[in-house]
């Protein structure tokens, strides 16, 4: 393959992706970033130069399976360092797979500053695909707030816990609409000194993303979601959707009035402009799976030679109730393996099974998210390096692989204060590991919520979803694992379950957690750890801080 370079300097910017002015976290003074497109087996070099200055990032590589550099994974404190203010540092990875992808900060909560963009793997052939079409779009899906996300961060682990609320607006390819009406006006304040919210509904900025189509043709969505919080459901305006590639892998074919896209998922979905041409259509974005309180997203499917300012006069698109969530468990199951594009099927024994319980819980006068009642909270030491140069000192307890099995999903924890852990689940090279991810009541009553798990440097295989608490002797035969579809995120339903598989055949450690921006600051992750014998040796510059500051510890 091909070595693909990029120069990226990444710093704030005065943007009003809703129309609404704020700061965001932009790459080379652009919003979102740049959309990299490659082809499979293409190594990817991109230098980042920081230029925040006061603020350390990293940047991650979401579906990417970083084999043998773990460390270009751009998790902070799990796989480097943070790039410093005024530092440099070089990501190089092959692109090994082709799928639609996306990158996107991961310290803190920087990637709902607007930290991302799209990262595109094309075939090198494209006649293998299963599938044809004339041209492709690519849209990053995300939700919007106004305040600042150090405020989100320092709310949500507060001792007096602030919850962030519904966003403000939805963003599809970066741009929304907020209402202007709605917001305040300062007295006295001068228009252009920026020290107060400014709404300006004209702006060039917050012009809805344009679609443009020539009748009669077939177009590829490449469509991810990036959302800090919400369940996301996409709808084009009178065309239907074939969804033909969920997360990097071709599905059987299937045809939806409506997607549901869950944050850290990626589908491709193919449409054919096969409407009438002399007007244009709304692609509506909407909140499913929590009491939706923002207004639909929209762009603008622009049918040519129309001019793509010209707005639908329709309504804009309304989407299935919120909380159907059979609904939204049955659209999950739709998707499995592409029939006639055979990927290996997964294993059929397993040589370790971890139940991994969601549990919301208190943190002296806060809150937490936790596995198994522990919440994640990353150590000044990259987890990679603690392993790699063995300073973990104590050898910290392994978390447990399952919880009490009188557990009761229905009501909130009974044991509502969490632990705090760091330590990884360590599996041996090669391991076939099954994790059933099980939700449970939070701890408001009669309150579950889906979380989107994300598992970084692999695929998995999603052997099924299901209602209630898993039952390891009957819920498995409900199985069909000879069309198991693979994935790098997949929901858990309310009340409900989720089986994967894995093998643990990639040596680094990897986070494995829920994709929700605030639930993960929260603490809903793990780490698992994999060849821990076998680690790769990290380039210096991942190190430098917390026990990697002292080079006689790491013999270099
Ligand atoms: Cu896209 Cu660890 O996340
Ligand atoms: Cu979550």
């Amino acid at each position: 393959g091909a070595v693909i370079e990029f120069n990226w300097t990444v710093n704030y910017l005065r943007w009003a992706p809703d129309c609404v002015d704020k700061l965001v976290i932009a790459i080379n003074e652009g919003f979102p970033g740049p959309t990299i497109n490659v082809t499979e087996g293409d190594t990817i070099k991109v230098n980042v130069l920081n230029k925040l200055p006061t603020e350390g990032i990293v940047i991650h590589w979401h579906g990417m399976h970083q084999k043998g550099t773990p460390w270009a994974d751009g998790t902070a404190f799990v796989s480097q360092c943070p790039i410093g203010p005024g530092e440099e540092f070089l990501y190089e990875f092959v692109a090994a797979r082709v799928g639609t992808y996306f990158y996107h900060g991961h310290h803190g909560m920087q990637r709902a500053a607007g930290f991302y963009g799209a990262l595109n793997v094309h075939p090198r052939n494209r006649t293998v695909e299963p599938f044809k079409y004339d041209k492709e779009y690519t849209i990053l899906l995300n939700d919007w707030w106004h305040k600042s996300v150090h405020e989100q961060e320092y709310n949500l682990l507060a001792d007096s816990f602030k919850w962030v609320g519904e966003p403000q607006s939805l963003l599809i390819g970066g741009r929304g609409a907020y209402n202007c009406s709605k917001v305040p006006n300062f007295p006295g304040a001068s228009s252009d000194t920026g020290d107060f919210v400014k709404c300006n509904s004209s702006s060039p900025q917050c012009v809805p993303f344009s679609i443009t189509v020539d009748p009669g043709k077939t177009y590829r969505l490449r469509i991810s979601s990036v959302a800090s919080l919400a369940a996301l459901n996409f709808i084009l305006e009178g065309h239907v959707m074939t969804v033909v590639e969920v997360d990097g892998h071709y599905v059987k074919p299937v045809v939806v009035d409506n997607l549901d896209v869950y944050s850290g998922e990626s589908f491709s979905v193919l449409f054919t402009a096969d409407q009438d041409p002399s007007r244009n259509y709304w692609a509506g974005v909407n909140v499913r799976a929590r009491l939706p309180s923002t207004p639909t997203g929209v762009a603008v499917l622009s049918y040519n030679p129309n001019d793509p300012g010209m707005l639908p006069t329709t309504p804009r698109p309304v989407s299935p109730a919120w909380n159907d969530f059979a609904l939204s468990m049955s659209k999950a199951k739709q998707y499995v393996a592409h029939p006639d594009f055979k990927e290996p099927l997964p294993q059929k024994a397993t040589d370790r099974h971890l139940f991994l319980l969601n549990l919301q819980n208190t943190w002296k006068n806060g809150r937490r998210w936790s596995a198994n009642n522990i919440s994640f909270v990353p150590t000044s030491t990259p987890i990679l390096a603690a392993y790699k140069y063995n300073l973990m000192g104590e050898a910290p307890a392994s978390p447990p692989d399952s919880y009490p099995t009188d557990y009761n999903i229905s009501a909130p924890p009974p044991f509502p204060e969490a632990n705090e852990g760091h330590a990884a689940y360590e599996f041996n090279l090669g391991d076939v590991v099954d994790v059933i991810i099980q939700n449970a009541n939070s701890l408001t009553a009669s309150n579950s919520e889906i979380h989107p798990w994300h598992l970084h440097g692999h695929d998995f295989w999603l052997l099924g979803y299901g209602n209630g608490k898993f039952n390891v002797s009957t819920d498995y035969a409900t199985m069909d694992t000879s069309q198991a579809p693979r994935r790098n995120t997949v929901p858990v339903f309310p009340w409900g379950w989720t089986v994967i598989r894995f093998v643990a055949d990639n040596p680094g450690l990897w986070p494995f957690h829920c994709h929700i921006e605030p639930h993960l600051h929260m603490g809903m992750g793990v780490i698992f750890g994999e060849g821990l014998n076998q680690l790769p040796d990290m380039p210096k510059r991942t190190l430098g801080c917390g026990l990697t500051k002292d080079n006689s510890n790491i013999g270099i």
